[in-house]
């Protein structure tokens, strides 16, 4: 299969490519160059310089690679901090990284796999799109788009009759450079990301819509069916206030 992976300079791409690599066509996308050249040489992956945040490069990275099996939308970021207290540039860079680039990037590949009737578009949201979540508020917000963003297409795909897949993918914490670019330090007990890596294409291909990577994210989404968001933020806020510095 041929299969094209956004954020696999890293983290959970990264543990996803090395993963799939020796039965499959990878197309490893990122910014790094370095790292991207490193993973090149390591798995022979083909590797794609893009900046998931700017469309006029999404849309190129479509036209080079139009005919792909598997979409995995990952590049993704967070930041931590009061929102008053966070830097306006990174904060709308992360939109366009996490919302407007994985938009893009679906919708012109749902358009070509709806045409064929065949492919997997699996998008990386997190336990964070369940509920609002008070100091990572633009990321929280982020990836609530991505979980209902995928759960409406796939509902659609269902009501067409397609036989396109599209599912979501919701880890909890995951020891990879997230913290770094986030500012932050988890307190909770992470997985590794090759350990979700494997959850998530195992059940990508059982065809699962929303894939929660452990015990603990299946309680969580349970949790923010049936309790107010009052009390879901005010776990959220614990949580978060533990890993901010000041
Ligand atoms: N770690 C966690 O606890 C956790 C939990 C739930 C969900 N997630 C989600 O999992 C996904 C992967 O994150 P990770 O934990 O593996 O973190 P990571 O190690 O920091 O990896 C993030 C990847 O995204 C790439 N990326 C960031 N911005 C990009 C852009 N504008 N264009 C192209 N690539 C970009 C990075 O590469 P370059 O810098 O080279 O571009 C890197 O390869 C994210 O969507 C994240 O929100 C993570």
């Amino acid at each position: 299969m041929k299969i094209l992976i956004t954020g696999a300079s890293s983290g959970i791409g990264m543990a996803m490519a090395k993963l799939l690599y020796k039965d499959n066509e990878i197309i490893a996308v990122a910014r790094s160059k370095e790292k991207l050249d490193i993973l090149e040489k390591t798995t022979g992956c083909v590797t794609e310089v893009c900046d998931v945040s700017d469309f006029s490069q999404c849309r190129k990275l479509f036209e080079k690679y139009t005919d792909i099996d598997v979409l995995i939308n990952n590049a993704g970021f967070g930041d931590l901090g009061y929102l008053n207290d966070t830097d306006l540039d990174k904060g709308i860079n992360m939109i366009n990284t996490n919302v407007t680039g994985l938009h893009a990037l679906t919708k012109m590949y749902l358009d070509v796999m709806v045409k064929r009737n065949s492919g997997y578009i699996l998008n990386v949201s997190s336990i964070a799109s369940f509920f609002p979540g008070p100091l990572m508020a633009t990321y929280y917000a982020t990836k609530a788009y991505v979980t209902h963003l995928s759960k409406a297409i796939s509902y659609e795909l269902k009501k067409q009759k397609s036989n396109v897949y599209i599912g979501v993918l919701c880890p909890g914490p995951v020891d990879t450079n997230f913290n770094k670019v986030a500012n932050c330090k988890f307190n909770l007990k992470s997985q590794t990301a090759e350990k979700v890596a494997i959850v998530a294409i195992k059940n990508m291909f059982k065809r699962k819509t929303v894939i929660c990577t452990s015990f603990g994210v299946k309680l969580a989404r349970i949790g923010s069916k049936i309790l107010p968001d009052s009390i879901l933020m005010k776990f959220a806020y614990m949580s978060q206030r533990k890993k901010y510095y000041k």
